[in-house]
């Protein structure tokens, strides 16, 4: 064989190996260039040599010198190809890439009762109410005797409060104490360190041992409205809470409160007080709030008021009826079983 043709041929293998191993863009690809060029048995490289013994003795110096060359070129355009596969895997680990949609963050929000309770404390306070908050564990004057309900009153029978067992008034009563049924208990803890007038709401939660129903839990919130003042008629407390419940439900539409007589020990008279409006879906019809009249004389003389100069109209109604009538929820345990799907609505 020629010289030329020898060298010509070793030329041609180096240049198609080396395109070859720059293309190998994986360890299997490159694996089969590296066996059809490198390959001991059938490799290019192995054929070429096997050309060299043809080649006319004189030109042999030569021909090998070129054959090492070009086997060198081949073997470092391998060492190369693995290497630049090798980095370029440990790359993409640590690339970032920014076109990646982001994960998004859960953004919190306010549980309704506590969106209803601060909305209703900001319309109180525009109406001149300050809020003021009680304990929850209460003892029995607070929660029964001084809200003129006697002794002998059921309201006091252990299967309707949560009373906690051994537990006793400070102060040596042996009554025990119990977790407020009402938050009516916070008139007469502003009453008792307060002289007239007093115009106060107090938001909390109250307990009483019912069965969980779509109705009921043993755990609720009550707003309790209390204003004592010179002359304070049954037509403010009207007032009070038709502007209260316009502000909170109407915006233009109108919304209309009603009364019907009923009886509290704390209250004389003592009246239900029902709502009505028109809600987005358009459903209306009364619904019960809670209940409301004037404080009892017995109420005020119990915290040192003087009931022939003062009177007073006072109010408790349901928090979550409330909130549940505005969002249309028809089932109150859904508020407390804390599922994200629900309150996330809100
Ligand atoms: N405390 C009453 C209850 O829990 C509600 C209530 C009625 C509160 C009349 C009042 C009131 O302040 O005047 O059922």
């Amino acid at each position: 064989m020629a010289l030329a043709d020898f060298i010509s041929r070793c030329d041609a293998l180096a240049e198609q190996a080396q395109k070859a191993f720059a293309s190998a863009d994986s360890a299997d690809a490159l694996e089969a260039v590296r066996i059809e060029f490198l390959g001991a048995k059938g490799g290019q490289l192995r054929e070429a040599q096997k050309g060299l013994g043809k080649v006319d003795k004189a030109d042999k110096p030569a021909a090998g010198k070129r054959f090492n060359e070009v086997k060198n070129q081949v073997e470092r355009a391998f060492a190369e190809s693995q290497e630049q596969l090798a980095s370029g895997k440990s790359q993409a680990v640590d690339t970032f890439d920014v076109t990646i949609p982001g994960q998004p963050v859960r953004i919190g929000r306010l549980h309704p009762i506590t969106q209803t309770i601060r909305e209703m404390k900001d319309i109180m306070g525009r109406l001149g109410f300050t809020a003021v908050e009680g304990p929850e564990i209460e003892d029995d004057w607070h929660n029964f005797e001084a809200l003129n309900i006697p002794l002998s009153h059921p309201a006091r029978d252990p299967l309707d409060n949560f009373y906690l067992g051994g537990e006793t008034a400070s102060g040596g009563s042996d009554s025990p104490l119990l977790l407020r049924s009402q938050t009516s208990t916070v008139q007469i803890r502003v009453m008792e360190n307060t002289p007239p007038p007093v115009r106060i709401i107090s938001l909390g939660r109250v307990y009483r041992p019912d069965t969980a129903d779509a109705t009921h839990y043993p755990m609720f919130h009550q707003i309790e409205g209390l204003l004592v003042d010179r002359g304070v008629t049954m037509a403010d407390l009207k007032s009070v809470l038709r502007l209260f419940c316009q502000s909170y439900f109407g915006g233009d539409d109108e919304v209309h409160v009603r009364f019907r007589p009923s009886f509290f020990p704390f209250t004389e008279p003592s009246v239900e007080v029902d709502m009505n409006w028109r809600d987005a879906a358009g459903n209306s019809g009364w619904m019960e709030m809670g209940g409301a009249g004037m404080v009892d004389p017995n109420v005020l003389r119990a915290v040192g008021y003087d009931p022939e100069e003062v009177t007073g109209f006072a109010f408790g109604l349901g928090v979550e009826r409330i909130c549940m009538r505005q969002h249309g929820i028809t089932d109150i345990r859904a508020l407390y079983q804390n599922d994200v799907r629900f309150l996330e609505q809100f």
